[in-house]
């Protein structure tokens, strides 16, 4: 019997959770400039978020996290995963700065996501998928592969300044035909393959690889018609094999 009650106490908890949780809005606090501000969000791991309504949905630009320096008002984003990511499904401009995140389910829709200032080291990419984000900024974070990447076909500005990545192989900047910015600053770099074959990125103006460990460096097989900016600051390399200067007609500065 004793069992018994428990397991219905049980049960009405789960029910009022349910309840409670299918109730669960979560309001703009601020909304300036068309961007809705949610302050005091909490996402685990363990939260069920199917519960979540954004009844401010309609809202295109939406941030979370530290944003005003009131006290109480960050946000804990731990996983942004797919789930969440339905209920605010109209967003196209998505920021989430210093909300602890370590997971992120990249949302396809999105067209600028700003998540710099996490812990980020899963970014999953569905390579089924199309996506449409034209700005990605992951600006401080623990990144070590970008491999995936490369399924991000429409991007144009990358920031993943201030990150672990160890090697970068140019080939993942050739499924990316409108990049613009690619910045690298800051990493662990010791290699950087200049890939397989030639990559031609014809909107290509400014790679950021300076503070890294780069000891040589070989872009023969690079064609960026439109890079002005190419910065090497802060890197032990010996070698610069710029050869065929043709390959980069606009190049202004080589910072070494
Ligand atoms: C090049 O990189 C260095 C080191 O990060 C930085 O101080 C400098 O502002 C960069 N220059 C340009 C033009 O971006
Ligand atoms: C410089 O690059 C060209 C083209 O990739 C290559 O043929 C040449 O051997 C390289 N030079 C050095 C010194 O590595």
């Amino acid at each position: 019997m004793a069992k018994y009650g428990v397991l219905t106490l049980a049960t009405v908890a789960t029910l009022c959770g349910l309840v409670q949780a299918r109730f669960s809005h979560v309001a703009c606090q601020v909304v300036e400039n068309k961007w809705c501000t949610v302050q005091r969000l909490r996402i685990t791991a363990r939260t069920d978020v199917r519960g979540l309504v954004f009844p401010d949905d309609r809202y295109e630009k939406i941030r979370i996290g530290q944003y005003y320096d009131f006290v109480n008002t960050d946000s804990t984003v731990v996983v942004f995963s797919g789930e969440l990511f339905y209920r605010m499904r109209r967003v196209r401009y998505l920021q989430m700065n210093g909300v602890r995140m370590v997971g992120l389910d990249v949302p396809d829709t999105v067209l600028e996501l700003d998540v710099a200032d996490n812990w980020l080291s899963r970014v999953y990419i569905d390579p089924e998928k199309s996506y449409a984000v034209r700005k990605l900024i992951m600006r401080n974070n623990l990144l070590t592969s970008i491999g995936s990447f490369k399924y991000l076909n429409m991007l144009e500005e990358l920031d993943l300044s201030d990150n672990m990545l160890h090697t970068v192989n140019f080939d993942v900047f050739s499924f990316m035909p409108y990049i613009r910015v690619i910045n690298i600053a800051r990493n662990r770099l010791f290699s950087a393959s200049a890939g397989s074959g030639v990559i031609s990125l014809g909107y290509l103006e400014e790679a950021n690889l300076a503070e890294n460990q780069l000891t040589k460096l070989d872009v023969g097989v690079w064609l960026f018609p439109s890079l002005r900016m190419l910065n090497l600051t802060g890197n032990p390399i010996k070698r610069l094999n710029l050869s065929s200067q043709q390959s980069f007609p606009r190049l202004k500065s080589v910072l070494l």
